[in-house]
């Protein structure tokens, strides 16, 4: 984290991972924004697994579910209901950076269905995967690897492909992949989005600031910085930035870092990426996976995709 923090707050334009979000307070953050008016993206997503999760599971043959950045799994018992109607023994695997997240799905998820079998794994997805190893793919059924939520578009052009290749290669020729992904649509809806009117996104993203003063032996003025996030249209992408309202010094000790930010100045926090089919076709391919079905919802505002390893 240390080494990874300095990289990014010496590099021009500033930038913090946006996997530094999700501590306890932060996850509960998220989970509050999935409810926002605002925010159409996690209403978009359930409404299309409401209406299609049990068909994709069973053309899937799926006995295991892998979920990749699972955190609160909310629209998860969609999937897992499908799973345990059509087996007996269903296996969950919430594969997340956030411990607190995973514990707090799983004991949910349990209640729902007692037949369930939870096996979750805590690791970045940048570069634990190989801890997905020990779950074998089961002898009979196939798995659903599943990254819902656009979490694909908060990795940028080189991060998103190299994330699906490294799905790809854990993956047997029968198994499946499921992704939801935000589409490209007018940048009203999208700015309201990411700015909503009673400022949940706002705390969210200024915690990050939190987590890096408690875990790096900071001190950081969080009064002193403000939420901007915004769509740039021609890289079809939000922005999620923090910026500095004056001249000030920050400094993280752990981490060997004491910069000064000017009057202004912005940290990058966060993309997330607007697809097309075209464009979410090009990253599978890039990812060394195939596309199987397009499932867009009505209103063009989010799609799932099944693919395959190609
Ligand atoms: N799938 C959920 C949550 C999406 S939020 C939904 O659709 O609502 C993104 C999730 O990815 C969070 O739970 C976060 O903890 C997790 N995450 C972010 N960066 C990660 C990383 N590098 N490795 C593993 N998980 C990560
Ligand atoms: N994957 C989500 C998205 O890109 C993550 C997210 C939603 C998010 N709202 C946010 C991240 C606000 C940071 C701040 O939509």
């Amino acid at each position: 984290m240390a080494r990874e923090v300095r990289a990014g707050l010496s590099r021009n334009p500033r930038a913090i991972s946006p996997k530094y979000f999700y501590d306890a307070i932060g996850s509960d953050l998220f989970d509050a924004i999935c409810e926002l008016p605002d925010y159409y993206v996690t209403r978009s997503e359930r409404a299309l697994l409401e209406e299609h999760a049990d068909s994709i599971v069973g053309l899937a043959g799926a006995r295991a579910l892998v979920e990749i950045g699972s955190g609160m799994a909310r629209k998860t018992s969609l999937l897992t209901k499908a799973l345990c109607d059509r087996n007996a023994s269903p296996i969950y695997i919430p594969f997340d950076i956030a411990p607190e997240a995973i514990d707090a799905s799983a004991r949910a998820l349990l209640d729902l269905h007692p037949r369930l079998r939870v096996r979750g794994v805590v690791g970045d997805f940048g570069r634990d995967f190989g801890r997905l190893a020990v779950h074998a793919p089961p002898a009979d059924g196939t798995r659903l690897f599943a990254f819902l939520g656009s979490t694909i578009g908060n990795l940028d052009e080189e991060a998103a492909p190299a994330l699906l290749r490294s799905v790809a290669d854990i993956m047997v020729p029968a198994d499946r992949f499921l992704l939801g992904i935000d589409l490209v649509k007018n940048s009203r809806i999208l700015n309201a989005a990411y700015n909503d009117s009673q400022g949940v996104t706002a705390a969210f993203n200024k915690n990050v600031l939190r987590v890096l003063s408690r875990e790096l032996d900071g001190e950081i003025d969080e009064a002193a910085f403000e939420h901007l996030a915004f769509y740039n249209e021609p890289l079809q992408r939000i922005e999620m930035h923090l910026v500095s309202t004056r001249a000030q010094p920050l400094t993280l000790r752990a981490a060997d870092v004491r910069i000064d930010l000017g009057g202004g100045e912005r940290i990058l926090t966060e993309i997330s990426r607007k697809f097309t089919r075209a464009s979410a076709e090009r990253t599978l391919i890039g990812g060394g996976m195939e596309l199987l079905e397009w499932i867009p919802d009505a209103q063009g505002m989010f799609a799932l995709c099944v693919a395959k390893k190609a």
